[in-house]
């Protein structure tokens, strides 16, 4: 049965882009939130994104068109004949598990039930409910419009044919859709977290400067620094996450310090002016570095044995990327297409350790680990190829996948 009706049940920030790229691939929209105030400010919001996609060419009457797509309800009662609803509520277990009984309650045996989640258990949530079979985790990334990844994430009991209705609804949206096996933060966003803490213990020790280490990701292979990134997201926010999968993970997780101490000064980076640069009040533009920062850097540098390379910053994320494919969260195709969709790097990680050379990654992961411990001990699965004498790791990007990346 073809998905052509679909519900959108919070209209927040994901809520909303959600809806956008729905729209754009012409599927009808059911747009719920609690009240009318807070589905009005989801209104406001995907006006704001068409608004946007008519500067860059799109006609104002097919814009026009999209947003005749979208109906906003109140009551669950109006969802009864949805295909699917797409859950982007708060993060919180118990508000997501009311959501979807309230969904089976009202929702044709059919409906396929998907939580945009960005951390919390598939299998838990559909745990609660009556039909498990019909849960999935359809992981977004924000903007939803215009990102290109969806992870899709099985949980214990989702039927097969959920998955594959999924997968091809989410290719509908002219999306890479990546099955990725449920683990803590999923495939994307846990790989991006050893790279972004990794940043921030080069900063702790004053191996690099905050400008260094931008510049250096960036003309590796990042779209964006990870500190400015970093400053983007909000500090706080990257601290709760550090924290979640340093419980989920353990040690190599380990939040660096330096996190801590900036959320405790309530530098938390764009949205209070200050982070690890500074911004104008008014238009929140870039004017400095923290020099402040800098400077308490120097003070309490703890070593400094180790020269910085760009390398140093992905080679964490390198290693839990053989890490998850030896716990066969995605397959070794979809790895580095998924973080090249979900994160626009140029590069995937499995690439630029082919690059780097698989024993050379290895040596350096080796040498990396001798100085700084659990962090940089070195996946089981690379050091099986390198024993096998493997230079390159033998995976095929299909076309489908290419066309996908290089779609506007
Ligand atoms: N923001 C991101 O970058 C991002 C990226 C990927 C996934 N996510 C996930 O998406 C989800 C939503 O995040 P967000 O950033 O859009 O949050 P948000 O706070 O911007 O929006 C949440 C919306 O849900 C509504 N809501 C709360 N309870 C509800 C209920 N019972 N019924 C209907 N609506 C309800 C709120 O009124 C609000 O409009 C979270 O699970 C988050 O982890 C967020």
């Amino acid at each position: 049965m073809d998905i052509r009706k679909v519900a959108v049940i919070g209209a927040g920030t994901m809520g909303a882009s959600i809806a956008v790229a729905l729209v754009n691939s012409g599927f009808q929209v059911l747009l719920k939130d609690v009240n009318q105030e807070a589905l009005d400010g989801g209104i406001a919001k995907i006006d704001r994104m068409l608004a946007s996609l008519v500067k860059k060419g799109l006609p104002q009457q097919e814009a026009d068109q999209r947003k005749a797509l979208i109906r906003t309800v109140e009551n669950f009662k109006d969802l009864a004949d949805v295909d699917l609803a797409i859950e982007a509520v708060l993060e919180k277990m118990e508000i997501k598990t009311a959501v979807f009984q309230e969904l089976e309650r009202h929702c044709k045996e059919e409906t396929i039930f998907a939580t945009n989640t960005s951390s919390l258990s598939i299998t838990e949530i559909a745990s609660h409910l009556k039909r498990p079979e019909r849960m999935i985790g359809l992981h977004f990334f924000n903007p939803a419009h215009l990102m290109k990844l969806v992870e899709v994430i099985p949980g214990f009991d989702t039927s097969d044919e959920t998955v594959s209705r999924s997968i091809r609804f989410a290719q509908s949206l002219d999306k890479l859709a990546v099955r990725v096996e449920e683990c803590a933060s999923f495939l994307v966003n846990r790989l991006l977290g050893r790279y972004m803490t990794e940043a921030l213990w080069c900063l702790e020790e004053a191996s690099a400067g905050i400008e260094e280490i931008d510049k250096a990701a960036v003309d590796f292979a990042m779209p964006i620094g990870p500190l400015a990134l970093r400053d983007m997201n909000g500090a706080d926010i990257g601290l709760a996450v550090a924290r979640f999968n340093h419980q989920e993970y353990g040690e190599r997780f380990k939040p660096a310090q330096i996190l801590v101490e900036m959320v405790s000064r309530n530098w938390l980076g764009q949205k209070t002016g200050r982070g690890f640069y500074v911004y104008d009040p008014e238009t929140r533009k870039r004017t400095s570095v923290n020099a402040e920062l800098e400077q308490l850097v120097k003070d309490n540098a703890v070593s400094q044995s180790k020269k910085f390379t760009p390398e140093r910053l992905f080679l964490p994320m390198i290693n839990e990327a053989f890490l998850a494919l030896q716990e066969h969260v995605c397959s070794l195709d979809d790895l580095d297409p998924a973080l090249m969709a979900g994160l626009g790097m140029r590069m995937g990680p499995l690439a630029i350790a082919e690059e780097m050379g698989l024993a050379e990654c290895l040596s350096e992961l080796e040498s990396h680990f001798n100085l700084y411990g659990e962090r940089f001990r070195p996946a089981p699965l690379l050091k099986r190829y390198v024993r096998a004498g493997r230079k390159k790791l033998d995976r095929r990007r299909t076309s489908d996948t290419k066309q996908v990346l290089l779609s506007k």
